[in-house]
């Protein structure tokens, strides 16, 4: 093999710590070996993070291979976050639904069971936003990750400065059990510098979700150093500033496969080295006003009655931090008020991460919200709505990702609370 192993990784790949250790070495060596990577670099980070969180009864041979590794003993070097769960029984569905829901997700308390036996740090740790410190698993500035989600990578990489590339499920978990992952791509410092500029030239602050996704539609899966930005959201590090780069980030990675930004003046590596960041001859994008209008109106809606009532509202894909959850009550009580209200007029779910909601729901805009009708919940919207019922109900939300995997149509933040509050139908 090209690939340049330490005496420890060529002793587990040789199998001198059993077969199934070999097999996760060599499958990481293959992986590494595809992308050019000539040696393997430790995770140093104190926690993992699985992006397989859900018990679809189709996936047997995920749960075989993990039977697999924990009867070896090979199991997580780290204690792991996982993504949300699929199920809540308080996000509205009808009979149907939840009768379809429990054969699609049969395998839901297994899969629980064995990922408790591979290393999940506890009952609460299902969300994608496991670097909120209500969660507890937030990465240190120079970590080198063995992480998969793909909102959840683009955050630590740009936001707190960590290094981890783009893995797939099941890749991620052979770098928390082996310790180590190929070094290619965003673990170098080449593979850091940036092939795009972004010019942010909006007369107003941009949508977050239409932001990211303009920018990841056009450069895929290269690095953008982005300019402007710091005009609209400052240039600290504030818990406003997080939200907004949560979202963005989210939607750079899904609508296109982002891995990592810079924003000049804000993020780590931007703020330290500066234009140094820059690659030699990177390309130049220009992003105004009619760019972003131009992109949002570009969005498929493909609902069968385009003109339908919506059904269900999911804010909070990627998850929602307390900051936010408190933002929106506050917005939507008031928008409420106005249209003379007291409920929703579109059933709403906001999604967050357990210990987020575990906080929030102590507080009086918990209350609020509940009086509003409107639901909390842990789960991943996606999850709930991948499959051919809830494919076909009129779904409206927030979040560019849930717009590019399902069917529901994207609203602006201002738009969805036209809709939830009843000023528009
Ligand atoms: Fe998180 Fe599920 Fe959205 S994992 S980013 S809530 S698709």
């Amino acid at each position: 093999m090209a690939m340049q192993l330490t005496a420890e990784q060529q002793h587990m790949l040789d199998g001198g710590k059993g077969e199934a250790f070999a097999k996760v070495m060599k499958t990481l060596v293959m992986y590494g070996e595809t992308f050019g990577a000539t040696e393997m670099v430790p995770v140093t980070s104190a926690k993992g993070h699985l992006v397989t969180s859900f018990g679809l009864s189709v996936m047997k041979p995920v749960y075989g291979l993990m039977d697999q590794l924990i009867e070896a003993g090979a199991i997580s070097q780290q204690p792991f976050s996982v993504d949300p769960k699929p199920l809540d029984k308080n996000v509205p569905s009808n009979l149907l639904q939840n009768i379809f829901f429990k054969v699609m997700y049969s395998k839901q308390d297994d899969y629980d069971a064995q990922l408790k036996k591979l290393g999940i740090i506890s009952d609460k740790s299902y969300t994608c936003t496991c670097y909120m410190d209500e969660v507890g698993n937030v990465p240190n500035k120079g970590d080198v990750l063995s992480w998969a989600e793909s909102s959840a990578v683009v955050y630590a990489n740009s936001v707190l400065g960590a290094r981890c590339n783009r893995n797939s499920g099941i890749l991620e978990l052979f770098g928390s059990i082996a310790g180590c992952v190929p070094y290619f791509g965003l673990l170098t410092d080449e593979g850091r510098k940036a092939t795009w500029i972004i010019e942010v030239k909006t007369s107003k602050k941009p949508e977050a979700q239409v932001l990211g996704s303009t920018i990841g539609m056009k450069v895929m899966e290269d690095v953008p150093y982005i300019k402007g930005l710091d005009a609209w959201i400052g240039t600290e590090l504030n818990q406003d500033t997080r939200d907004f780069l949560k979202d963005m980030g989210a939607a750079t990675a899904s609508n296109g496969a982002v891995g990592l930004y810079h924003i000049e003046n804000l993020t780590p590596e931007a703020v330290e080295q500066k234009e140094a960041l820059i690659a030699e001859n990177a390309q130049v994008y220009v992003i105004d006003d009619a760019e972003l209008a131009r992109v949002q109106a570009s969005y498929p809606c493909i609902w069968k009655d385009q003109s339908a009532a919506p059904k269900l509202c999911f804010i909070g894909c990627p998850h929602l931090s307390v900051n936010q959850l408190h933002s929106w009550t506050q917005r939507l009580i008031d928008a409420l008020k106005k249209q003379g209200r007291q409920k929703v007029a579109v059933p709403t779910v906001f999604t967050a991460a357990p210990g987020v909601l575990e906080v929030f729901e102590k507080t009086d805009d918990y209350q609020k919200l509940k009086k509003a009708g409107v639901v909390v919940s842990y789960i991943c919207p996606l999850m709930y709505m991948n499959n051919p019922l809830c494919g076909k109900m009129p779904v409206i939300t927030n979040s560019n990702k849930l717009r590019t995997y399902t069917s529901a149509r994207y609203y602006t933040d201002a738009e969805i609370l036209q809709r939830i509050s009843g000023e528009v139908r």
